[in-house]
């Protein structure tokens, strides 16, 4: 086995910037599974399937294929063939990604594509259960989280970033809906592994982050190759 990383955590913790950042700076391979169940949720919200239908939904599985390329290092999604990396994020995308993830078939969908994608290469893999149920042997598992208050402060940050019209006390609303749902489906809720490093972003810089991520990577893998030798 290579040597993968798994982060997991809530909305808006900083999962995916500070994942990218130290995968890039650690010559490691940056994988975004929310990406893959937020082009799944956009399929859905465009056929206009009642999300909250799991039949509907799991009807419609067969139609879907999701993919992932590489262009310069930088993670994109294929939606049919179709590049959606910029379309899906959206906070409606997120939210339909967040209600149809909790089905069993969306899941099993995606989850060969993911083990596949940490086979083949060294990876940092982010999403909601890569180090209790995608990755359970990853060399290191790190839970990333934040206030909710900071965290929508984040998102409501992003969005108007973007020129997306948001409300904050609407986007914390939003946000603690979605930890809610990501927290208590019965299949593959988020949680800490109990083999995790805590790493709790609320009073870090997004360059504190990315340094305490990297040295908790630079210290595992010293340490794996140390057993590998
Ligand atoms: O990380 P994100 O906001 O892009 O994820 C969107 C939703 O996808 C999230 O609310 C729950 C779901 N998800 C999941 O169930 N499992 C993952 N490994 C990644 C995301």
């Amino acid at each position: 086995m290579g040597f993968n990383v798994a982060i997991d955590g809530p909305a808006g913790a900083g999962k995916s910037t500070v994942a990218k950042a130290a995968a890039k700076a650690a010559g490691l391979i940056y994988v975004d599974t929310g990406a893959m169940y937020r082009a799944i949720g956009l399929y859905l919200l465009r056929k206009g399937t009642d999300l909250h239908d799991e039949k509907a939904v799991e009807e419609k599985l067969p139609g879907i294929d999701v993919s992932i390329a590489y262009e310069d290092g930088v993670q994109k999604v294929l939606l049919n063939g179709e590049d959606v990396s910029s379309v899906i994020r959206t906070q409606e995308v997120g939210a339909a990604a967040s209600v149809t993830s909790a089905y069993g078939a969306v899941r099993a969908k995606l989850l060969d594509l993911q083990r596949d994608l940490a086979k083949k290469q060294d990876v940092v893999m982010d999403g909601r259960d890569i180090g209790t149920n995608i990755l359970p042997d990853a060399q290191l598992k790190i839970y990333l989280s934040a206030s909710v208050a900071v965290r929508a402060k984040r998102r409501y940050d992003e969005l108007v970033e973007k020129g997306e019209e948001a409300v904050l006390s609407e986007v914390e609303k939003e946000i603690e809906e979605r930890d809610y749902r990501d927290m208590h489906r019965e299949i593959a809720p988020l949680k800490k592994a109990e083999d995790a490093v805590f790493v709790d972003t609320s009073d870090l810089t997004i360059d504190q982050a990315v340094k305490a991520v990297l040295v908790l990577i630079f210290e595992r893998k010293v340490e794996s190759e140390g057993k590998d030798s």
